[in-house]
């Protein structure tokens, strides 16, 4: 299949992320003239001047996490695994995410969502501005992005949604909202770094009448293989604590 823009160059080690085939790409590896990949497949390669081959791929939602920029701290894949899984995602859901921080889980749910829509919300125009530059990146349509406080921004929403995501300060005051703003079975996910408001926003959940409650932390461990052993790679695990509830 022909290449088509963004694409990634990738050896062993190293990722680059290519939006223009104009100039000159550097690497420590040396230097690429990127317009030798026009006209070429996914899977053949391009060398530097030094001879070092890197292989041209597609970019994918694997490579979000890596080369979207970055202005609010993001939820990490594993942790929008989690998410997708457990809260009823269909490919035609309307979502409500707030913040939209770098908007990296907002990208990922607009992914899987293919034909439904993202509704995200961010108080700060800067960050704002560097996620909507993700999603031009990864070419979803599919997100419709708010600038303002949820909590005004929400009083204006005519429709239900079918997953609210919420990754902000102050989370457990928009649980009453969010109540509201659910459609009957469906779920809402609350993402925080620390367990003193995630044990909060459970609390409210519980007390507006959710259901299924859940709140858990997914650790993912990597591994080095060594010559002389095996250990783990992974020194900061912990990311943050999610709490998931059903509106019944
Ligand atoms: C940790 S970041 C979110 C990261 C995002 N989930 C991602 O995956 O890239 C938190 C964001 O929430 C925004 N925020 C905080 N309170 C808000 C509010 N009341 N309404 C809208 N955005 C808010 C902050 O400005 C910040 O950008």
């Amino acid at each position: 299949m022909k290449v088509e823009l963004p694409l990634i160059l990738k050896d062993n080690r190293d990722s680059f992320l290519i939006s223009d085939l104009k100039g000159e790409l550097h690497t420590h590896k040396g230097v690429i003239d990127l317009s030798e990949i026009k006209g070429k497949s996914y899977g053949d390669v391009v060398k530097t001047h030094k001879g070092h081959a890197f292989k041209i791929l597609p970019f994918t939602p694997s490579d979000f996490f890596r080369h979207f920029k970055r202005g609010a701290t993001p939820i990490m894949p594993k942790d929008i695994g989690a998410i997708v899984a457990m809260c009823g995602l269909k490919p035609d859901s309307l979502i409500l995410d707030a913040g939209t921080g770098s908007g990296m889980i907002a990208a990922y749910l607009a992914y899987f969502n293919k034909y439904g829509e993202v509704v995200t919300v961010e108080k700060r125009a800067e960050f704002a501005k560097i996620a909507r530059e993700n999603f031009r990146l990864a070419k979803l349509k599919n997100v419709h992005q708010i600038i303002g406080d949820v909590h005004e921004v929400a009083e204006g929403f005519k429709k239900e949604f079918d997953l609210i995501v919420l990754d902000m300060k102050d989370d457990y005051l928009f649980i009453p909202s969010a109540k509201k703003l659910l459609k009957v079975g469906s779920y809402i996910a609350v993402y925080n770094p620390y367990i003193e408001p995630s044990r909060r926003v459970y609390e409210v959940m519980k007390k507006e009448g959710f259901t299924d409650l859940e709140c858990f932390e997914i650790l993912k461990n990597d591994y080095e293989f060594k010559r002389v052993g095996t250990r783990p790679l992974t020194r900061v695990w912990h990311t943050g604590f999610i709490v998931i509830g059903r509106k019944c």
